[in-house]
């Protein structure tokens, strides 16, 4: 079998499959005991850059729970720090910028970057990957460009989004001019992962759930859109994920991917009737109930999997696994999700 015939590519694409695939956003880190011992005590942005190290730590959790994908070990800050602009990641804490973006000189700041010359150490760390994967697919991500934004333009993580909404609706040029920037660094990050051997790729707009729906179609979406479109003539899969963003699905089916990823806050029923029938669906189990007695969780994931109807559904948490997660409790997910009842198959169409 190879990577093209794996239950998550067909998944993504709508396909019947022998069974529901799965994989974990924050699959790496510090839920994982080797994750710890590994990784190391300096900064998560030079780990990142080690095609050793990287490559190590994106195989961990693919050996340790046998999902159906593995994700990059990276982080969605990688392209604006490779493009010279100040960012550093604290533990515990995240993305943090000294200088926060606040003017048009400010855009001097993001030099623009090349897929083939300024990702020499992500082509070396995703072919050494692909090389040991097999047949399992390797998922490239880069964040998308609103949720980018927000941490160079609050200089850290954020509650409110005040100074980023301040900006997006004070001088919307700018505000342009910067999405349109990040839109760039992150398709470029997300091609030289594509051609160095990614078999789809998600793009993470965590915080987009933090606007109105005429914000985000105005102000945000279209820098998304230049991002998918650039990746639509690879081939590739495309996964859309945002947190909180039930009010948003319809706007990101229009945005143009295979998968729109949701949290735990939209039942997949209703996530699908809102998205439509194109679109394929990832999620969406609450990661906070995996702290919860194995019971619950295997009946949460049950829900899940009933809800998500089987094909055209790729199982996942609703966002990423909280570091104090018990590993076993994924294990026992997976295996879960493995051996659920097959999946119907996909409705033919009506006459
Ligand atoms: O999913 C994976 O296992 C692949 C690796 C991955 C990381 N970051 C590694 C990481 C992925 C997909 C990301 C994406 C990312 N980074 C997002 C989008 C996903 C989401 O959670 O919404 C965001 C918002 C970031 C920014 C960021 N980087 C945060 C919020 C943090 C957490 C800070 C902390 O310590 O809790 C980071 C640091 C980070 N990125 C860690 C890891 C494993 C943990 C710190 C470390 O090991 O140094």
């Amino acid at each position: 079998m190879s990577a093209a015939d794996s239950a998550f590519l067909r998944a993504c694409r709508g396909q019947p499959v022998d069974h529901v695939p799965v994989w974990f956003m924050r699959q790496a880190g510090r839920s994982l005991p080797e994750y710890r011992a590994t990784r190391g005590s300096g900064s998560i942005l030079d780990a990142i850059r080690q095609p050793d190290l990287a490559a190590e730590l994106t195989l961990q959790p693919v050996r340790r729970y046998g999902v159906d994908a593995a994700i990059l070990f990276s982080d969605i800050v990688v392209p604006v720090a490779v493009s010279g602009f100040g960012v550093e990641v604290e533990a515990g804490r995240g993305p943090v910028v000294r200088e926060p973006f606040a003017s048009p000189a400010d855009l001097s700041r993001l030099r623009p970057v090349s897929a083939q010359q300024d990702f020499g150490f992500v082509t070396e760390t995703v072919k050494l990957v692909v090389a040991e994967l097999g047949p399992v697919p390797l998922i490239g991500f880069a964040g998308a460009p609103f949720t980018v934004a927000s941490y160079l333009v609050e200089g850290g993580p954020s509650r409110h989004y005040a100074r980023t909404k301040a900006l997006m609706h004070g001088d919307p040029e700018l505000w342009s001019a910067l999405l349109d920037r990040l839109a760039e660094l992150s398709l470029a990050f997300l091609l030289a992962q594509v051609d160095a051997g990614a078999s789809a790729v998600q793009i993470f707009d965590s915080w987009a759930g933090a606007l109105a729906p005429d914000e985000y179609a105005r102000s945000v979406l279209p820098a998304s859109v230049k991002v998918l479109h650039g990746l639509e003539a690879s081939g590739v899969p495309r996964i859309h994920f945002g947190v909180g963003t039930g009010e948003l699905l319809q706007l990101m089916a229009e945005a143009g991917s295979e998968v729109v990823g949701v949290d735990w806050r939209v039942p997949l029923d209703e996530a699908r009737r809102r998205l439509g029938p194109q679109v394929a669906v990832q999620g969406n189990l609450d990661p906070a109930l995996c702290l919860a007695p194995w019971d619950v969780v295997e009946r949460a994931a049950r829900g899940v999997l009933a809800r998500g109807g089987g094909t055209g559904h790729i199982f996942n948490l609703g966002h990423g696994v909280l570091p104090e997660t018990d590993p076993d409790t994924l294990a026992r997910l997976v295996q879960l999700v493995h051996e659920s009842p097959s999946p119907p198959p996909w409705p033919e169409p009506g006459p």
